[in-house]
């Protein structure tokens, strides 16, 4: 079947979607379980809580509005470091650019919501990489990362994995492991035009959140 991009909606999610956190975590242990990787695992109320504070991406397919993908922001070391993770498309609706449309929302929402912050990712995927690139993310050493351990330990530790190469991050005492680690450093990018444009309620929600200095 083919599917049209205009078919899909790529949208800053809310409580309205908390019905699709089931299928969510199903896709992405699914996934996972197929590539034989690990990825930090995440509960029910984790992703429903992103979807409230609209820390989340969601992307929907047709009238029916079926789930086609996801993703959600953190915040780590007092708000200096933005992550975008849990990037999940549906197989059947990949090499559509779908990937791309979802991380440019969700970097045009932490670059309004986190101005100063530095955005980051790891990744062992060539899209992701190529999607990162695009928006202006370079590859840097684990150094120039967060130090925040709460992120670190969504890799997990040899006693208790959620990565399969945890092990490999334990031994190198976080200085390198199997994935990438990829930057964009605001600084590098000022004046720039953000890749999107994210619906008035959605830009006003962000500024406010940025004004107030909000996590
Ligand atoms: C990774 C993933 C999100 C990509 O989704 P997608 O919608 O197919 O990606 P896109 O269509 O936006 O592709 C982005 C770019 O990567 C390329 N690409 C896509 N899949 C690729 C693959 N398997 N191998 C190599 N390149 C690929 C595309 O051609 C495109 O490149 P271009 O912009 O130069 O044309 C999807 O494959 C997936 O959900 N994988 C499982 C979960 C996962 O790995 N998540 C990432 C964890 S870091």
């Amino acid at each position: 079947m083919e599917y049209k991009d205009e078919d899909f909606k790529v949208i800053v999610a809310d409580s309205s979607h908390e019905k699709y956190v089931d299928i969510i975590l199903a896709t992405i242990t699914d996934s996972a379980k197929k590539r034989g990787s690990g990825i930090a695992s995440r509960t029910h109320e984790y992703l429903a809580t992103k979807m409230r504070e609209r820390k989340a991406i969601i992307a929907l397919y047709g009238e029916e509005e079926e789930f086609a993908g996801f993703c959600y922001i953190e915040s780590w070391g007092n708000k200096e470091y933005v992550a975008n993770s849990g990037l999940i498309v549906v197989e059947k609706f990949r090499k559509h650019h779908l990937a791309l449309r979802i991380k440019q929302t969700a970097f045009t929402l932490s670059r309004l919501r986190w101005p100063n912050a530095k955005l980051f990712g790891l990744t062992s995927q060539t899209a992701v990489m190529r999607i990162n690139t695009k928006l202006g993310y370079v590859p840097v050493a684990f150094s120039e990362l967060t130090q925040d351990d709460a992120y670190w330990a969504g890799c997990g530790t040899p006693e208790h994995p959620c990565c399969v190469n945890c092990d490999v991050l334990a031994r190198s005492n976080r200085k390198y492991c199997v994935c990438t680690a990829m930057l964009f450093d605001p600084k590098e990018h000022v004046g720039e035009p953000l890749p999107v444009q994210l619906p008035d309620d959605v830009v006003k929600m962000a500024q406010d959140a940025a004004a107030h200095n909000l996590r």
